[in-house]
């Protein structure tokens, strides 16, 4: 298997014609943040501000993910945040099953040179595509599955709470729970640290 660098991989997603919605973005929107990041939020593909600027959630709901993290004291860089599908489609219409898969290799490629502890997906176009086809966010926000050695959750997409408040609370619960699962696995990955060499 041919290795790429993260540079190597953002110029595939710029210069990308794998599938229709190349012919009508602005700009391919690659992830962004620390690449060292435990935690990967994935959301469906980019909206019209994210289309302009290249960057993922620069636009309204962007903001909305930005309280959320600054909620439970992060921030963007201490995060690494991407979409299923990297051009915008048109009219923020969902992207269509066929252009998810043709862009899941990027993710999967993001995925492995990340290798993140936590994936949170950012809605139910996500968390169907990333969790289980028939998931109900309604239902299953904020409760974790560990699967190929990963945490998998997921939360309300920003533009849902966007379009309903009420949400906004228990999406920030779900951040705070988040949050704890990053304090255990790094307190678990400590305790291995200090168990792996014992000179008595
Ligand atoms: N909505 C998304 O799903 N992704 C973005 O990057 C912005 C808005």
């Amino acid at each position: 298997m041919m290795l790429y660098t993260y540079e190597e991989l953002k110029d595939f997603v710029d210069h990308c014609t794998r599938c229709a919605l190349s012919e009508t973005r602005n700009k391919a929107v690659m992830g962004r943040g620390s690449l060292r990041s435990p935690v990967i939020f994935i959301a469906e593909g980019p909206g019209r501000s994210e289309d302009q600027d290249g960057i993922p959630f620069t636009g309204r709901s962007g903001r909305v993910f930005d309280r959320l993290l600054s909620g439970i004291g992060m921030k963007r860089e201490d995060i690494y945040i991407t979409n299923i599908v990297k051009c915008r489609p048109p009219n923020n219409r969902d992207p269509h099953p066929q252009e998810q898969e043709t862009c899941m290799p990027y993710l999967k490629y993001e995925t492995l040179l990340l290798r993140p502890k936590i994936i949170v997906c950012l809605g139910r176009i996500a968390a169907q595509r990333i969790i289980r086809p028939d998931y109900r966010i309604t239902r299953e926000h904020g409760a974790f599955i560990f699967r190929k050695n990963t945490w998998l959750t997921s939360v309300y997409h920003p533009s849902a709470i966007l379009r309903d408040e009420t949400k906004f609370p228990e999406a920030q619960a779900d951040f705070f729970a988040i949050k704890e699962k990053l304090k255990e696995l790094a307190a678990s990955e400590n305790d291995c640290a200090h168990t792996r060499y014992n000179p008595t």
